[in-house]
C-alpha cells in the first residue's frame, strides 16, 4: 500500500526504512494540515504524528483524495476528532504501546536531574567551576510521591519510585490490585495534591483531565511541590503554573510536553524568534526544565513503532481485525 507520511523527521525514516515490507512509503517534512492533506494523493493510507491535528476539515479533505486509513504512530489519539472519522468512514489505527518504560524512566529522568542539578553541575565543572553553592539536592527515599493516572506508564513509575525507597499515593478512575499489593495507596485526588512531595502526571487527555492541574489543584499542594508532566501539555494550565512558579508553590517543574507545543517541539529554531511569551517564560525560572516530548525516543521505542504501525496497515490492507483500531 502507499502511505503518505507527514511529520516525518530523520529517525522515522531510519526506523520505517529498517521495517518496511512490501509498502511504498513517501515521506514528507510537512505536517498534516488543510493544505498539506492534498501531499497524500494517489496513497490509500496516511501515517501521522501527535502534533498533527486529525479535524474534521483535514477528514474532508483526505476522503476526497480516496485516503482510507489514518496509521497513527503513536499512542494518544487526542489530536483526532472521533466523531468526524466515524462519520467520514475513515479507519484509525494507533500504537498503543510502544516502550511504557521509555517514558517512565524519563519522568524519573527529570525528578534526579531537578532534584540534583545535573544538568547545571556539567556546565559548571566543563567550565572549571568546581563549586558545589546552590546545587542542594534532597534524598528520594521516605518522600511523598503522588502518581496520577496509573496505566502502562504510570504502574512502572510507581515500581521505579517504590525502588527508590518512597511513600507512593496514586489516583486514578481504576485501582491496580497488583500496585496495591506492592504498597502503592490508592487516595482521592485532593488527598495526594496536600500530601505528596513530588506530583507526576501519567494519566491521558480527555475533557475530564484537561487543566486537571490549575490555579485550585495546585493552591491545594505542598509548598515547593515538584511537578512532572510526560504525558500531554494541556493536562497543565500553563499560566497557572507560571503563577504557581512565581509564588513558590512550586519548587520544581518537569515538562516533557507542553500546552502549546506543536509549533515548538521537534523543531530546531534556535535562530528564531519565538512569539510563545509563556514558554519563554518558564525557560526563565531556574527550576524549570523542559524536554521536547522526547520521553517516548528510545530505541526499543522506535522499533516498536515502526514494526506496529506497518502491521497495522498490513492488516487493513489484508482486511482482517484490526488489533489496535480506534475508529
Ligand atoms: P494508559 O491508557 O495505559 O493509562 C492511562 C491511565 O490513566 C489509566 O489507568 C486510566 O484509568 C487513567 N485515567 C483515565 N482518566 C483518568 C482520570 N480522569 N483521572 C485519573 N486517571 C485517569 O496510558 P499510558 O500508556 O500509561 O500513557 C499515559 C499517557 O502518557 C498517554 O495518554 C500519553 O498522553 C502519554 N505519553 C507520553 C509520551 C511521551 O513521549 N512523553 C509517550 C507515550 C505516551
Amino acid at each position: 500500500m502507499k502511505i503518505a507520511f507527514f511529520s516525518t523527521k530523520i529517525y522515522d525514516r531510519e526506523f520505517f526504512d529498517r521495517y518496511i515490507t512490501t509498502h511504498e512509503i513517501i515521506y514528507f517534512d510537512a505536517p498534516l494540515n488543510e493544505q498539506t492533506a492534498r501531499l497524500a494523493t494517489g496513497c490509500k493510507a496516511i501515517c501521522v504524528f501527535v502534533n498533527d491535528k486529525i479535524t474534521a476539515a483535514v477528514l474532508k479533505a483526505l476522503k476526497n483524495i480516496g485516503v482510507e486509513l489514518i496509521a497513527l504512530r503513536c499512542a494518544g489519539f487526542n489530536n483526532v476528532d472521533i466523531v468526524a472519522a466515524e462519520a467520514d468512514g475513515i479507519t484509525i489505527v494507533r500504537v498503543p504501546e510502544y516502550s511504557p518504560y521509555a517514558v517512565a524512566e524519563h519522568a524519573v529522568a527529570l525528578i534526579l536531574t531537578l532534584n540534583r542539578k545535573t544538568h547545571k553541575a556539567y556546565n559548571r565543572v566543563r567550565e572549571g567551576n568546581f563549586s558545589l553553592d546552590r546545587l542542594t539536592g534532597f534524598d528520594l527515599h521516605i518522600k511523598t510521591i503522588g502518581v496520577i493516572g496509573t496505566g502502562k506508564i504510570g504502574q512502572l513509575f510507581c515500581k521505579i519510585m517504590l525502588g527508590f525507597g518512597c511513600q507512593v499515593l496514586a489516583f486514578d478512575v481504576v485501582a491496580n490490585r497488583q500496585l496495591e499489593a506492592a504498597g502503592v495507596e490508592y487516595l482521592p485526588l485532593i488527598d495526594i495534591l496536600g500530601a505528596a512531595d513530588i506530583i507526576s502526571l501519567h494519566c491521558p487527555l480527555t475533557e475530564q483531565t484537561q487543566h486537571i492541574i490549575n490555579a485550585q489543584t495546585i493552591a491545594m499542594m505542598k509548598e515547593g511541590v515538584m511537578l512532572i508532566n510526560t504525558s500531554r501539555g494541556a493536562l497543565v494550565n500553563t499560566a497557572a503554573a507560571i503563577d504557581g512558579l512565581k509564588s513558590r508553590r512550586i519548587g520544581y517543574l518537569g515538562l516533557d510536553v507542553y500546552e502549546q507545543e506543536e509549533t515548538l517541539f521537534f523543531n530546531d529554531l534556535s535562530e528564531n524568534i519565538i512569539d510563545d511569551d509563556e514558554i519563554m517564560r518558564l525557560l526563565s525560572f531556574p527550576n524549570v526544565l523542559i524536554t521536547s516530548h522526547q520521553g517516548f525516543f528510545t530505541e526499543e521505542a522506535l522499533a516498536e513503532i515502526a514494526r506496529v504501525t506497518l502491521s497495522n496497515v498490513d492488516e487493513f490492507e489484508a482486511g482482517n481485525k484490526l488489533k489496535n483500531r480506534v475508529v
